[in-house]
């Protein structure tokens, strides 16, 4: 008889590199045989792929280990592998404070994964069936690990492709320059290799991600660039839509500017972080931008594509931020007229300069000033979407809806459009007409064909 096989689980806590990462850890794990499920109670080996990017997101790790530490109902041991940008910063010290955790693996290093659970399984049990050790890599390896992953066995309509890591800038507040290294970008001929699987395995939609993905090539020196790269990935059969994320104001080139207005399969979004619209507080987050270069690269973009829909990421409560310079945020969110905008509570992050600013901001004016920055939010997001009602467009089918027979997908300008389809499914590229909007969906219709001129093919 043979034995039953290893199951799997990757839990992603973490941004759309994260997501990336997991499935790779996945591809990893079914490389060696082992079988995923969808169940972290079921599995042998569980793996928590962690973010460092505010406190509340790496305390996860801790309270998941608490749980899974546990034995299973069947009596079995799970192996619990901490991955991710958690594991980066603390290392050997979540061992420390989770004893239960056999395999610390950074995000630079998981193409290590399989020798790191052979590693951890030969460290001795004692009587009651715990490890005193555990295995660790958290290097920076000067050979990026994409080089050494098995193909991907991706299956679905839309996939990420990660094409740039890392981030050189540096902003006052983030950890990431600290858990993901310097910006480092893939080879061009690799990344339309990938592509050119995705696609043949079914992908009509590619994201191209990076931490600062418009970033692309510029170490490489030799002229290649993310407008480049969407070109070239553009005429690829079969591939419909092409989107990236996430970019950084100081980075947004005139050609990839122009890649907007000339490549139809290039969606009209943006995702162009702000972080406070106050050029003070900008300036405390060394992000390179004002509050005037940051809105006079969104009118260069809007010259370009006209029809693009923004969005952005804010921090509030950033050390030293007083009310005028949360009011011009405020402002900023008007002015900017985003489709839609994530907001957080300045986190402190041990180790990185704001750590140590003076006049660190209390906790009730940071929740005081989330709950007006997210209602100014709303209610851009519900303008944008009213203003959307009557263009008809093509939604890309991704899950299922609240009601029976309901489909949700996502317009070009990657607002969630609801539907009812009948006959439709999950992947499929329809035409609609907009017919409602909502604070963050719309509904929609479907009508036989697209006669719309202004839509992306
Ligand atoms: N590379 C991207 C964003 C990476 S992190 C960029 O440059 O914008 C995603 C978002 O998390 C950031 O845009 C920021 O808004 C938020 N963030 C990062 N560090 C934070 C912190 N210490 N506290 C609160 N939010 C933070
Ligand atoms: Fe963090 Fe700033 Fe780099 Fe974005 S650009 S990852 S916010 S340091
Ligand atoms: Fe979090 Fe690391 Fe991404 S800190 S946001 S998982 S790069």
């Amino acid at each position: 008889m043979s034995a039953k096989p290893t199951r799997y689980h990757v839990k992603s806590f973490g941004c759309q590199m994260n997501v990336y990462d997991s499935e790779r850890m996945g591809d990893l794990l079914a490389a060696e045989g082992h079988v995923a499920t969808d169940s972290p109670d079921d599995a042998d080996i569980v793996v928590l792929n962690t973010c460092h990017i505010r406190e509340k997101a790496a305390e996860k790790l801790y309270s998941d280990i608490g749980r899974l530490r546990k034995p299973r109902a069947d009596g079995g041991r799970r192996t619990i592998v901490a991955a991710g940008c958690v594991a980066q910063a603390e290392g050997a010290e979540i061992g420390r404070r989770a004893p239960a955790v056999d395999v610390i693996v950074g995000p630079l290093a998981y193409h290590r994964l399989p020798d790191l659970l052979r590693e951890a399984a030969a460290i001795p049990e004692d009587a009651r069936g715990a490890r005193w050790g555990r295995a660790i890599d958290t290097d920076m390896p000067a050979e990026p690990k994409f080089t050494q992953l098995p193909a991907r066995r991706h299956q679905g309509a839309s996939a990420f492709l990660t094409v740039q890591e890392g981030c050189d800038k540096f902003c006052t507040f983030c950890v990431v320059p600290y858990t993901r290294g310097g910006e480092v970008s893939r080879p061009f001929a690799d990344l339309v290799a990938e592509a050119e699987a995705l696609v043949a395995a079914g992908a009509v939609e590619i994201t191209l991600i990076g931490q600062n993905v418009n970033a692309y090539g510029l170490e490489l020196g030799g002229g290649e660039t993310l407008a480049r790269l969407i070109a070239t990935l553009a005429d690829i059969d079969g591939l419909k839509r092409i989107r990236y994320t996430t970019s950084h104001p100081r980075d947004m080139s005139d050609d990839l500017i122009a890649a907007h207005a000339e490549i139809p399969k290039l969606m009209p979004y943006l995702h162009l972080p702000v972080q406070s619209g106050s050029s003070r507080i900008l300036k405390a987050m060394n992000r390179a931008h004002t509050r005037e270069s940051y809105l006079a690269t969104l009118d260069r973009v809007r010259a370009a594509r006209p029809d693009i829909a923004f969005s952005g990421d804010f921090i509030v409560g950033f050390p030293g931020e007083t009310e005028a310079d949360f009011e011009a945020t405020l402002a900023i969110v008007a002015e900017a007229r985003y489709a839609q905008a994530y907001s957080f509570k300045y986190s402190i992050r041990p180790g990185t300069p704001a750590a140590a600013m003076p006049d660190q901001v209390p906790e009730p004016v940071k929740e005081e000033r989330l709950a007006r920055l997210q209602a100014a939010i709303t209610a851009g997001a519900l303008a944008f979407n009213l203003a959307s009602v009557g263009r008809r467009t093509e939604i890309l089918l991704e899950r299922p809806g609240r009601k029976p027979g309901q489909l949700i997908g996502k317009t070009p300008w990657l607002q969630s459009a609801v539907v009812d389809v009948p006959g439709a499914k999950i992947g499929d590229l329809i035409a609609v007409e907009i017919t409602a909007g909502h604070g963050n969906s719309v509904e929609a219709r479907p009508i036989p064909t697209l006669q719309h001129e202004s839509v992306p093919a």
